[in-house]
């Protein structure tokens, strides 16, 4: 398998209290991986881990490796900027900035200095918002504010901005939960066209939607990852109880 990125031996404190019991997960280069599991487990803190978004958070501690096309991103040297242009982020509420349609999403590439001039800026925008299935919505009122767009829309918006660097990796914390389904539906959409140029790791409460959208799933409990596998395996024919148990709806 040709790793993406490899979690070996990940541990988490949160001070004395350990979120994460030596993971291992490698994830293939393009393609979505879905975590799933209870409340708590511990799947926001891996994710975290992964473009180290967890290093703001004090009395954090991780021990062992997760590299990225091979190379430790816990290395003292890294450049973290360069780091989170390589690995973006989707919260699970839409953020944009307070800033206007255009601007949020030119800002990343304004950061990272990836045009020449303003025509390439908004060469940029403008397929970012297309790809993120949002150009047709928003094209003849770019100029007003993110904050005046349906939920739905900023957080379409909110990937817009996010592949507009051209990430290599996407992390996606409940990226639907506070949608509708026809917005969902979109966001499914999306993510289904993407998973062909980035690498997309989507944690998911509904177990329909990591059934629809990844082709490999991981299922958290208590910090730990009791079955990593294909989708298809873990949903119709898992090894593990815990999973069985789970995806029925019978757990707790
Ligand atoms: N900033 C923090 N400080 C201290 N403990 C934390 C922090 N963030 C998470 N935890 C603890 O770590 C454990 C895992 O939490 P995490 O948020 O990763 O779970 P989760 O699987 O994402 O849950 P949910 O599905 O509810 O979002 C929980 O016991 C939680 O209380
Ligand atoms: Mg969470």
């Amino acid at each position: 398998m040709n790793s993406k990125i490899s979690a070996k031996n990940v541990n988490l404190f949160y001070g004395q209290k350990q979120a994460l019991f030596d993971i291992n997960l490698d994830f293939k280069e393009r393609g979505v991986t879905a975590l799933i599991g209870p409340s708590g487990c511990g799947k926001s803190s891996f994710l975290r881990c992964i473009n180290r978004m967890n290093d703001t958070i004090s009395g954090c501690k991780i021990d062992g490796k997760i590299t990225l096309d091979g190379e430790d991103i816990y290395r003292k040297d890294l450049d973290l900027t360069l780091l989170r242009a390589h690995v973006g982020m989707v919260f699970q509420k839409p953020n944009p900035f307070l800033k206007s349609i255009y601007e949020n999403v030119a800002y990343g590439p304004r950061i990272h200095g990836l045009f020449k001039n303003k025509s390439e800026l908004n060469e940029i925008v403008e397929k970012s918002l297309t790809r993120a299935g949002l150009w047709d919505e928003v094209k003849d009122r770019l100029n007003d504010q993110a904050t005046a767009l349906s939920g739905g829309q900023q957080q379409r918006l909110c990937i817009a901005r996010t592949i507009a660097i051209e990430p290599e990796v996407i992390l996606m914390d409940e990226p639907c939960s506070a949608l509708d389904p026809i917005a969902t539906a979109k966001i499914e959409e999306l993510i289904d066209e993407l998973k062909e140029n980035f690498t997309i790791i989507i944690v998911t409460h509904s177990m329909q939607q990591a059934a629809r959208v990844s082709d490999n799933t991981a299922f958290f409990n208590m910090g730990k990852v009791v079955e990593f596998g294909t989708t298809d395996k873990i949903f119709t024919n898992p090894s593990n109880q815990q999973t069985q148990d789970y995806i029925t709806g019978r757990f707790g």
